[in-house]
């Protein structure tokens, strides 16, 4: 599985041939490296309908004919734009040509133009070479994490901006429940109330918990494998 940062909490994932996007924020994305209409994307998977990642969904979407996955309310939503969707919700999961797709827990809400969404997500992803990533969204830190954990995951992608998110301290805290065999941070540096020294929580991360810890800038990406790590 490649997996492309392209800042904030927008992901592009390649498997098997197939593109799927996680929280296509590219339009108003200070740290974006591509722009909305480049994107090619055969599925796009949704955290949650906050715009920093529901984003440039609608269009790239509409543009590719791509599948929506997404909480059940947001995928309806979308639904009555035009967009082609797949619903879930909380704890279960579907297979897709690329894998299987299950949302997990997190601890943040979900609205979009003033309407409720449902609840925010998290996103496990189990590729067919099964290649586990854990998408955390926008999440608080939360007990059950270690639940999530057992998945045995490749790489987790967690925010650590605080303020909106986890911050630093109990981003580590979900490192040491998550046990993940490696971890990215994201959510972080985009605006000025979310900057962080990703330097410095990587030096902590790896002293206190030993799992490795990939800084990625925007438009960088790493090859995770299934139980390989980066
Ligand atoms: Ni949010
Ligand atoms: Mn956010």
């Amino acid at each position: 599985m490649k997996l492309t940062f392209h800042g904030h909490s927008a992901w592009e994932v390649e498997t098997a041939g197939v593109r799927v996007w996680i929280d296509p924020f590219l339009t108003g994305n200070p740290l974006a490296d591509v722009s909305a209409d480049e994107v090619h994307a055969d599925f796009v998977i949704l955290s949650h309908a906050h715009q920093d990642h529901l984003g440039d969904t609608e269009t790239i979407a509409a543009r590719n004919g791509a599948v929506v996955i997404a909480m059940n309310e947001l995928a309806n939503h979308l639904q009555t734009k035009g967009l082609r969707t797949e619903a879930l919700q909380i704890g279960g999961g579907q297979s897709f040509p690329f894998g299987r797709v299950k949302l997990v827990p997190a601890l943040h809400s979900s609205s979009a133009d003033g309407l409720y969404m449902g609840t925010e997500a998290g996103i496990l992803l189990r590729d067919i070479e099964g290649t586990v990533i854990y998408h955390a969204g926008d999440t608080g830190l939360f007990s059950d994490m270690a639940l999530i954990g057992r998945a045995g995951l490749d790489a987790a992608l967690i925010p650590i901006g605080d303020k909106f998110t986890m911050g630093p301290e109990d981003a580590l805290a979900a490192v040491e429940l998550l046990k993940p065999r490696l971890v990215v941070p994201m959510h972080y540096d985009t605006f000025d109330p979310i900057k962080q020294d990703a330097r410095a929580w990587k030096a902590a991360v790896e002293e206190r918990t030993g799992v490795p810890v990939l800084v990625l800038r925007p438009g960088e990406s790493c090859i995770v494998t299934a139980g390989g790590g980066a």
